[in-house]
Protein backbone atom coordinates (compact mmCIF):
# COMPACT_ATOMS: atom_id res chain seq x y z
CA UNK A 1 0.00 0.00 0.00
CA UNK A 2 1.41 3.36 -1.49
CA UNK A 3 0.90 6.28 1.63
CA UNK A 4 -0.04 9.79 0.18
CA UNK A 5 2.47 12.40 1.62
CA UNK A 6 2.02 15.83 1.09
CA UNK A 7 5.32 17.72 1.15
CA UNK A 8 5.88 21.38 1.90
CA UNK A 9 9.41 22.42 1.35
CA UNK A 10 10.89 25.23 3.00
CA UNK A 11 11.69 28.04 1.05
CA UNK A 12 14.35 29.35 3.41
CA UNK A 13 17.42 26.23 3.84
CA UNK A 14 19.32 26.48 6.44
CA UNK A 15 22.09 24.30 5.02
CA UNK A 16 24.55 27.24 4.27
CA UNK A 17 24.51 27.59 7.87
CA UNK A 18 26.30 24.27 8.50
CA UNK A 19 29.95 24.01 8.91
CA UNK A 20 30.74 20.67 7.92
CA UNK A 21 33.72 20.42 9.78
CA UNK A 22 32.56 21.38 12.64
CA UNK A 23 29.34 19.09 13.44
CA UNK A 24 28.30 18.66 17.24
CA UNK A 25 26.31 15.68 17.71
CA UNK A 26 22.50 16.17 18.23
CA UNK A 27 22.24 19.81 17.93
CA UNK A 28 22.02 20.73 14.24
CA UNK A 29 18.63 20.17 12.46
CA UNK A 30 18.32 19.68 8.98
CA UNK A 31 15.32 21.56 7.02
CA UNK A 32 12.42 19.12 6.58
CA UNK A 33 10.67 16.95 9.10
CA UNK A 34 7.64 13.69 8.61
CA UNK A 35 4.87 13.63 10.66
CA UNK A 36 1.86 12.04 11.17
CA UNK A 37 -1.09 11.81 13.25
CA UNK A 38 -2.96 8.50 14.68
CA UNK A 39 -6.65 9.19 15.13
CA UNK A 40 -9.89 7.08 14.67
CA UNK A 41 -7.55 3.91 14.43
CA UNK A 42 -5.70 5.02 11.76
CA UNK A 43 -2.41 6.99 11.05
CA UNK A 44 -3.49 10.10 8.81
CA UNK A 45 -2.49 13.19 7.64
CA UNK A 46 1.29 11.98 6.26
CA UNK A 47 3.20 15.56 6.05
CA UNK A 48 6.66 16.84 5.40
CA UNK A 49 6.99 20.10 6.08
CA UNK A 50 9.72 22.71 7.46
CA UNK A 51 11.58 21.28 10.36
CA UNK A 52 9.68 23.67 13.24
CA UNK A 53 8.36 23.92 17.18
CA UNK A 54 5.17 21.70 17.54
CA UNK A 55 2.47 23.18 19.27
CA UNK A 56 1.18 20.34 22.34
CA UNK A 57 -1.49 20.79 25.36
CA UNK A 58 -0.01 20.82 28.59
CA UNK A 59 -2.37 17.95 29.21
CA UNK A 60 -1.16 15.41 26.26
CA UNK A 61 -0.62 12.35 28.19
CA UNK A 62 2.58 11.64 26.69
CA UNK A 63 3.96 14.34 28.73
CA UNK A 64 3.02 12.96 31.79
CA UNK A 65 2.61 9.17 31.24
CA UNK A 66 5.98 8.80 29.13
CA UNK A 67 4.01 6.94 26.38
CA UNK A 68 7.26 7.94 23.93
CA UNK A 69 9.46 5.75 22.18
CA UNK A 70 11.59 6.29 19.62
CA UNK A 71 14.95 5.16 17.10
CA UNK A 72 18.32 5.98 16.38
CA UNK A 73 18.96 4.83 12.49
CA UNK A 74 21.43 7.00 10.13
CA UNK A 75 21.84 8.00 6.37
CA UNK A 76 25.13 7.49 4.83
CA UNK A 77 26.04 8.93 0.98
CA UNK A 78 27.67 6.12 -1.53
CA UNK A 79 30.63 6.43 -3.07
CA UNK A 80 28.55 8.48 -5.43
CA UNK A 81 27.12 11.09 -3.57
CA UNK A 82 23.56 8.77 -3.61
CA UNK A 83 21.82 8.86 -0.25
CA UNK A 84 21.45 5.03 1.43
CA UNK A 85 20.41 3.92 4.83
CA UNK A 86 21.84 0.73 6.63
CA UNK A 87 19.17 -2.14 7.87
CA UNK A 88 16.00 0.13 8.19
CA UNK A 89 14.08 -2.57 8.20
CA UNK A 90 15.46 -3.75 12.05
CA UNK A 91 14.61 -0.03 13.14
CA UNK A 92 11.36 -0.32 11.93
CA UNK A 93 10.57 -3.94 13.57
CA UNK A 94 12.51 -2.50 17.13
CA UNK A 95 10.44 0.11 16.54
CA UNK A 96 7.14 -1.39 16.08
CA UNK A 97 7.71 -4.21 19.01
CA UNK A 98 8.43 -0.75 21.31
CA UNK A 99 5.10 0.43 20.26
CA UNK A 100 3.20 -3.23 21.00
CA UNK A 101 4.85 -3.31 24.65
CA UNK A 102 3.85 0.58 25.60
CA UNK A 103 -0.13 0.21 24.05
CA UNK A 104 0.84 2.13 21.49
CA UNK A 105 -0.42 1.44 17.40
CA UNK A 106 2.16 0.42 15.06
CA UNK A 107 3.63 2.44 11.92
CA UNK A 108 3.12 0.20 8.79
CA UNK A 109 6.22 -0.89 7.11
CA UNK A 110 5.96 1.15 3.88
CA UNK A 111 4.68 4.17 5.76
CA UNK A 112 7.74 4.28 7.71
CA UNK A 113 10.18 3.88 5.05
CA UNK A 114 8.71 5.92 2.58
CA UNK A 115 8.63 8.64 4.81
CA UNK A 116 12.47 8.13 6.15
CA UNK A 117 13.43 7.52 2.37
CA UNK A 118 11.44 10.65 1.26
CA UNK A 119 12.53 12.51 3.70
CA UNK A 120 16.16 11.67 3.74
CA UNK A 121 15.89 11.98 -0.08
CA UNK A 122 14.73 15.73 0.19
CA UNK A 123 17.83 16.93 2.58
CA UNK A 124 20.44 14.79 0.79
CA UNK A 125 22.24 17.52 1.08
CA UNK A 126 22.71 17.41 4.36
CA UNK A 127 24.39 14.09 4.86
CA UNK A 128 27.88 14.56 5.97
CA UNK A 129 30.38 12.77 4.35
CA UNK A 130 33.19 13.04 6.53
CA UNK A 131 35.00 10.34 8.50
CA UNK A 132 32.61 9.00 11.39
CA UNK A 133 29.88 11.47 10.37
CA UNK A 134 26.22 11.04 8.81
CA UNK A 135 22.46 12.03 8.59
CA UNK A 136 21.39 10.64 12.29
CA UNK A 137 17.55 9.95 11.64
CA UNK A 138 15.41 10.14 14.68
CA UNK A 139 11.92 9.02 14.41
CA UNK A 140 9.83 8.68 17.71
CA UNK A 141 6.08 8.64 18.97
CA UNK A 142 3.87 10.02 21.41
CA UNK A 143 0.68 9.96 22.75
CA UNK A 144 -1.27 12.87 22.62
CA UNK A 145 -4.67 12.09 24.23
CA UNK A 146 -5.66 15.41 25.85
CA UNK A 147 -6.56 14.01 28.97
CA UNK A 148 -4.55 13.36 32.56
CA UNK A 149 -6.50 10.02 33.41
CA UNK A 150 -3.90 7.31 33.38
CA UNK A 151 -4.76 5.00 30.67
CA UNK A 152 -3.47 3.95 26.72
CA UNK A 153 -4.22 6.98 24.42
CA UNK A 154 -6.28 6.88 21.67
CA UNK A 155 -3.98 9.55 19.48
CA UNK A 156 -0.79 9.55 18.75
CA UNK A 157 1.63 11.78 16.76
CA UNK A 158 4.14 10.26 14.74
CA UNK A 159 7.07 12.05 13.94
CA UNK A 160 11.22 11.74 11.64
CA UNK A 161 13.71 14.49 11.87
CA UNK A 162 17.11 13.96 11.13
CA UNK A 163 20.58 15.66 12.21
CA UNK A 164 23.62 15.84 10.33
CA UNK A 165 26.22 14.41 13.06
CA UNK A 166 29.88 13.22 14.05
CA UNK A 167 31.35 11.21 16.17
CA UNK A 168 29.08 10.32 19.04
CA UNK A 169 32.56 9.49 21.88
CA UNK A 170 35.34 11.24 20.33
CA UNK A 171 37.67 8.81 22.52
CA UNK A 172 37.54 5.58 24.18
CA UNK A 173 35.14 5.32 27.41
CA UNK A 174 35.45 4.46 30.98
CA UNK A 175 32.74 2.79 32.56
CA UNK A 176 31.47 1.73 35.91
CA UNK A 177 29.64 -1.33 37.32
CA UNK A 178 26.95 0.32 38.62
CA UNK A 179 25.89 -1.51 41.77
CA UNK A 180 23.57 0.69 43.26
CA UNK A 181 20.94 1.48 40.54
CA UNK A 182 18.97 -1.17 37.70
CA UNK A 183 18.06 -0.42 34.02
CA UNK A 184 16.13 -3.49 33.40
CA UNK A 185 14.56 -6.24 34.88
CA UNK A 186 12.92 -9.35 33.37
CA UNK A 187 9.20 -8.37 32.66
CA UNK A 188 9.97 -4.55 32.18
CA UNK A 189 10.91 -2.22 29.24
CA UNK A 190 14.70 -2.98 28.93
CA UNK A 191 14.29 -4.51 25.25
CA UNK A 192 12.15 -1.34 24.54
CA UNK A 193 13.25 2.10 23.04
CA UNK A 194 10.83 3.90 25.33
CA UNK A 195 11.77 7.54 26.96
CA UNK A 196 11.67 6.52 30.47
CA UNK A 197 14.65 4.11 30.28
CA UNK A 198 16.68 6.98 29.51
CA UNK A 199 14.88 9.61 31.75
CA UNK A 200 15.62 7.01 34.50
CA UNK A 201 19.03 6.73 33.76
CA UNK A 202 20.09 9.93 33.97
CA UNK A 203 20.82 10.29 37.58
CA UNK A 204 23.22 6.83 37.63
CA UNK A 205 24.59 8.90 34.52
CA UNK A 206 25.87 11.80 36.35
CA UNK A 207 27.12 9.22 39.40
CA UNK A 208 29.10 8.03 37.26
CA UNK A 209 30.44 11.23 35.57
CA UNK A 210 31.21 12.13 39.61
CA UNK A 211 33.05 9.31 40.04
CA UNK A 212 35.45 10.03 36.92
CA UNK A 213 33.43 7.76 34.61
CA UNK A 214 32.17 8.21 31.14
CA UNK A 215 29.15 5.81 31.47
CA UNK A 216 27.46 3.11 33.94
CA UNK A 217 28.09 -0.51 33.26
CA UNK A 218 24.57 -1.84 33.81
CA UNK A 219 23.94 -5.06 35.68
CA UNK A 220 21.34 -7.69 36.27
CA UNK A 221 19.03 -5.98 39.12
CA UNK A 222 18.81 -9.64 40.98
CA UNK A 223 22.34 -10.17 42.07
CA UNK A 224 24.43 -6.99 40.37
CA UNK A 225 26.50 -9.71 38.75
CA UNK A 226 25.50 -10.48 35.16
CA UNK A 227 26.33 -7.47 32.46
CA UNK A 228 23.58 -5.73 30.47
CA UNK A 229 24.81 -2.92 28.41
CA UNK A 230 26.28 0.43 28.93
CA UNK A 231 23.77 3.61 28.64
CA UNK A 232 23.54 3.64 24.24
CA UNK A 233 25.74 0.86 23.58
CA UNK A 234 25.33 -3.02 23.73
CA UNK A 235 28.79 -4.17 25.32
CA UNK A 236 31.71 -6.93 23.84
CA UNK A 237 34.65 -8.52 25.84
CA UNK A 238 37.52 -10.58 23.65
CA UNK A 239 38.47 -13.18 25.94
CA UNK A 240 41.26 -14.67 24.66
CA UNK A 241 39.83 -15.08 20.94
CA UNK A 242 36.28 -15.44 21.97
CA UNK A 243 34.32 -12.77 21.85
CA UNK A 244 31.16 -12.73 24.07
CA UNK A 245 28.04 -10.63 23.97
CA UNK A 246 24.86 -10.91 26.73
CA UNK A 247 22.32 -12.70 25.07
CA UNK A 248 18.86 -11.20 24.78
CA UNK A 249 17.22 -13.71 26.15
CA UNK A 250 16.18 -12.39 29.26
CA UNK A 251 14.59 -8.96 27.25
CA UNK A 252 16.43 -6.87 29.19
CA UNK A 253 18.63 -4.88 27.03
CA UNK A 254 17.88 -3.21 23.33
CA UNK A 255 18.66 -5.74 20.34
CA UNK A 256 21.06 -3.47 18.80
CA UNK A 257 21.55 -3.51 15.03
CA UNK A 258 25.24 -2.61 15.27
CA UNK A 259 25.37 -5.78 18.06
CA UNK A 260 24.04 -7.81 15.32
CA UNK A 261 25.93 -6.85 12.81
CA UNK A 262 29.26 -6.80 14.24
CA UNK A 263 28.17 -10.63 15.29
CA UNK A 264 27.76 -11.18 11.53
CA UNK A 265 31.01 -9.68 10.74
CA UNK A 266 32.80 -11.32 13.47
CA UNK A 267 31.93 -14.98 12.68
CA UNK A 268 32.77 -13.63 8.88
CA UNK A 269 35.96 -13.35 9.97
CA UNK A 270 36.25 -16.86 11.60
CA UNK A 271 36.17 -15.28 15.15
CA UNK A 272 33.66 -17.72 18.06
CA UNK A 273 30.97 -15.03 18.90
CA UNK A 274 29.18 -16.58 22.10
CA UNK A 275 25.50 -14.61 23.68
CA UNK A 276 25.20 -15.77 26.92
CA UNK A 277 25.33 -14.56 30.46
CA UNK A 278 28.41 -12.57 31.34
CA UNK A 279 28.95 -12.01 34.83
CA UNK A 280 31.39 -9.25 35.95
CA UNK A 281 33.61 -11.95 37.56
CA UNK A 282 34.43 -13.43 34.61
CA UNK A 283 35.54 -10.51 32.73
CA UNK A 284 37.51 -9.30 36.15
CA UNK A 285 38.67 -12.74 36.14
CA UNK A 286 40.04 -12.77 32.64
CA UNK A 287 41.60 -9.49 32.94
CA UNK A 288 43.71 -10.92 36.02
CA UNK A 289 44.76 -13.69 33.89
CA UNK A 290 45.64 -11.31 31.04
CA UNK A 291 43.27 -12.73 28.69
CA UNK A 292 40.79 -9.55 28.38
CA UNK A 293 42.21 -8.32 24.97
CA UNK A 294 39.21 -6.03 24.55
CA UNK A 295 36.16 -4.46 25.70
CA UNK A 296 33.99 -2.49 23.79
CA UNK A 297 30.19 -0.61 22.82
CA UNK A 298 28.56 -0.99 20.05
CA UNK A 299 25.45 1.37 19.10
CA UNK A 300 24.37 3.06 16.08
CA UNK A 301 25.46 6.32 17.31
CA UNK A 302 28.34 5.14 19.23
CA UNK A 303 29.62 2.78 16.40
CA UNK A 304 32.35 1.23 17.89
CA UNK A 305 33.69 2.32 21.37
CA UNK A 306 36.63 1.30 23.01
CA UNK A 307 36.24 0.97 26.65
CA UNK A 308 39.68 1.41 28.22
CA UNK A 309 38.67 1.31 32.23
CA UNK A 310 36.44 -0.67 33.97
CA UNK A 311 35.64 0.64 37.36
CA UNK A 312 34.61 -1.71 39.97
CA UNK A 313 34.15 -1.80 43.84
CA UNK A 314 36.78 1.03 43.45
CA UNK A 315 39.04 -0.50 41.93
CA UNK A 316 40.12 0.48 37.76
CA UNK A 317 40.87 -2.40 35.61
CA UNK A 318 42.75 -0.56 32.95
CA UNK A 319 42.59 -2.79 29.63
CA UNK A 320 44.90 -3.33 27.02
CA UNK A 321 46.02 -0.06 24.64
CA UNK A 322 43.70 0.74 22.11
CA UNK A 323 46.17 0.33 19.30
CA UNK A 324 46.46 -3.36 20.13
CA UNK A 325 43.21 -4.15 19.45
CA UNK A 326 43.09 -4.61 15.75
CA UNK A 327 40.20 -6.53 15.32
CA UNK A 328 37.62 -4.12 16.74
CA UNK A 329 39.67 -1.17 15.19
CA UNK A 330 38.80 -2.94 11.98
CA UNK A 331 35.73 -4.17 12.42
CA UNK A 332 34.86 0.16 13.02
CA UNK A 333 36.05 0.27 9.65
CA UNK A 334 34.12 -2.83 7.71
CA UNK A 335 31.24 -1.34 9.31
CA UNK A 336 31.50 2.32 7.83
CA UNK A 337 32.68 1.02 4.64
CA UNK A 338 30.02 -1.34 4.39
CA UNK A 339 27.27 1.92 5.20
CA UNK A 340 28.93 4.05 2.95
CA UNK A 341 29.35 1.24 -0.39
CA UNK A 342 33.05 1.22 -0.24
CA UNK A 343 33.10 -2.29 -0.09
CA UNK A 344 30.85 -4.94 -1.53
CA UNK A 345 27.67 -5.42 0.41
CA UNK A 346 27.57 -9.11 0.98
CA UNK A 347 24.89 -9.60 3.40
CA UNK A 348 22.15 -7.11 1.67
CA UNK A 349 22.02 -4.34 4.71
CA UNK A 350 22.48 -1.20 3.10
CA UNK A 351 18.72 -0.11 1.29
CA UNK A 352 19.94 2.55 -2.04
CA UNK A 353 17.36 5.81 -1.73
CA UNK A 354 15.73 5.83 -4.77
CA UNK A 355 15.59 9.50 -6.01
CA UNK A 356 12.08 9.01 -7.31
CA UNK A 357 10.84 12.76 -8.71
CA UNK A 358 9.56 14.21 -5.28
CA UNK A 359 5.78 15.61 -5.70
CA UNK A 360 6.29 18.84 -3.87
CA UNK A 361 3.02 21.41 -2.92
CA UNK A 362 5.44 24.10 -1.79
C1 LIG B 1 20.24 1.23 25.49
C2 LIG B 1 20.84 1.00 24.16
N1 LIG B 1 21.52 -0.14 23.95
C3 LIG B 1 22.09 -0.40 22.75
C4 LIG B 1 21.99 0.47 21.70
C5 LIG B 1 22.59 0.13 20.38
O1 LIG B 1 21.60 -0.18 19.43
P1 LIG B 1 21.83 0.09 17.88
O2 LIG B 1 23.07 -0.65 17.51
O3 LIG B 1 20.62 -0.45 17.22
O4 LIG B 1 21.98 1.55 17.72
C6 LIG B 1 21.31 1.67 21.89
C7 LIG B 1 21.20 2.65 20.79
O5 LIG B 1 20.19 2.72 20.16
C8 LIG B 1 20.71 1.96 23.14
O6 LIG B 1 20.06 3.09 23.35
Amino acid sequence: MSYQIDIHTTNQSRLNELDFANIPFGKVFSDHMFIADYRDGKWQNCRIEPYGRLSISPAMSGLHYGQEIFEGMKAFKDQEGNPQLFRPEMNVNRFNRSAKRMAMPDVPDELFLEAMKKLVALDKDWIPTGEESALYIRPFMFATDEYIGVQPSNTFRFIIFTCPVGAYYTKPVSVMVSEEYVRAFPGGVGDSKVAGNYGAAMMPYTVAKEHGYNQMLWMDGYEFKYVQEIGTMNVFFRIGDTFVTPSLDEKTILEGVTRDSVIELLRDKGYNVETRRVSIDEVLEAHQQGKLKDAFGTGTAATITHIVTIGYRGTDYELPPVEKREVSTQLKQDLQHIRTSKVSDSHNWVHKIQEEPLAVNK
